[in-house]
């Protein structure tokens, strides 16, 4: 069991995605990834993935409105943003922003239904506001207040200060919709191993975001925009991912837990990006698909099934939109929020303390020697 990082053991029942591995599909309540991405909006999977239900038109508009009044930014989370020294990850600022929150918000433990609905909602709203303020705020510049007739994607892009002409926004939401639900990933277990103990979703929130924080995670997606700089030319990708392999590193946004084939999610990234145009992004994907050649070519010899994954399509769509590469990580909890919550929620009504045990392989029962006679 040691070091098995618990593949395979299934710690919950959910009806929130279902992943099939094998074949590459992932589904969120029973609808396609490929389905949802095409035809629904991030606010529209946050009401399903929280209700179980797509929203029909009232229920979306109410849903919209409540993210609009949620996302006024508290003066003294701002206070503590400003605060942050120069040079901290924006994911730490976050993690200690969302905690702030928590502290500052009196209903953040009362754990009835409707109060916790209140709270995901504005733990949903205020992640993309506290990103965008650690961005704008570091540089010496004003927070944006988000406009409340503008969903999630379009205010994103507007608060940043980058373009937020609808096919941008569009290319966001997409984006937010893919990373909003993943099953027992590694952040949204925090989330889950955090409010069965009762603590309030804030905690759990908060847990999930230093868990996201990995590079084997939500870390990747900034890797990967690095390993695209520093191979620079697509002819520059082979010799680089050999001598990566020969250094016995993994290559970042390859690889995956669950997958076995090709992350569903990937592909549907790479069309967003080639969407996007532009010359520096044409660049990012001849560099990016010779990777995945060099790749494929490589696992193949080696018998690995190591595909892209959510992660390697990600960096140059958010390069390309103009998101600082160190912000990465932050928009993929932004859009995670929506699963850690909705998770938090199923756990809460059919809770039970989730407490695993640990197989003990230390020495055999001993005596303590008084101090001085100790080697
Ligand atoms: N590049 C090169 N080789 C890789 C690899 C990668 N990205 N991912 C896995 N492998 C290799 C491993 O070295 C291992 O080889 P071995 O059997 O010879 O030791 C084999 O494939 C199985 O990998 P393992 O590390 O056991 O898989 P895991 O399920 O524990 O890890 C990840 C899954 C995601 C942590 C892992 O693939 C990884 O580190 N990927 C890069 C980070 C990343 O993109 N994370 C985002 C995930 S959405």
């Amino acid at each position: 069991m040691s070091g098995s990082g618990l593949e395979g053991v299934v710690v919950a029942r959910t009806r929130l995605s279902q992943i099939d591995g094998e074949a590459g599909r992932l589904a969120y309540g029973g609808y396609s990834i490929e389905d949802l991405a095409e035809h629904a909006t991030f606010e529209e999977v946050a009401h399903l993935l929280w209700h179980g239900e797509l929203p029909g038109r009232a229920e979306l508009d109410a849903l919209r409105a409540q993210l609009a009044d949620a996302s006024a930014l508290d003066d003294r989370v701002l206070a503590l943003i400003r605060s942050a020294p120069a040079g901290a990850r924006p994911m730490a600022i976050l993690r200690t922003a969302v905690s702030a929150l928590g502290m500052l918000d009196p209903d953040a433990e009362d754990t009835a239904d409707g109060a916790n609905l209140r709270k995901v909602v504005r733990l949903t709203a205020q992640l993309p506001v506290i990103t965008a303020a650690i961005a704008r705020t570091r540089d010496g510049r004003d927070p944006v207040a988000p406009r409340p007739d503008a969903g999630i994607a379009t205010n994103f892009l507007r608060m940043l200060g980058a373009d937020p002409d609808p096919d941008r926004a569009r290319v966001v939401d997409v984006a937010l919709i893919l990373h909003a639900e993943h099953g027992m990933n590694a952040s949204t277990f925090s989330a889950r191993v955090t409010i069965a103990t009762l603590a309030d979703l804030y905690s759990a929130v908060t847990s999930a975001i230093g868990t996201l924080k990995g590079p084997l995670h939500g870390g990747a997606n900034q890797r990967v925009m690095h390993m695209l700089e520093e191979i620079g030319e697509p002819e520059n990708a082979e010799a680089w991912v050999h001598d990566a392999l020969d250094r016995n590193e993994k290559i970042m946004g390859f690889g995956h837990r669950v997958y076995r084939t090709l992350d569903p999610r990937a592909p549907i990234l790479r069309d967003l990006a080639h969407g996007l145009g532009g010359e520096d992004n044409s660049r990012w994907l001849r560099i990016s698909d010779r990777v995945v050649e060099v790749m494929d070519a490589e696992m193949q010899k080696r018998g690995k099934k190591i595909y892209p994954n959510v992660d390697f399509f990600s960096a140059s769509v958010y390069r390309t939109l103009g998101i600082p590469v160190d912000l990465f990580t932050n928009v993929f909890a932004c859009a995670r929020v929506v699963g850690w919550t909705a998770h938090a929620m199923e756990q809460l009504a059919d809770n039970r303390l989730i407490r695993p045990r640990a197989e003990y392989v230390g020495p055999a029962q001993r005596t303590v020697e008084p101090i001085d006679q100790r080697p």
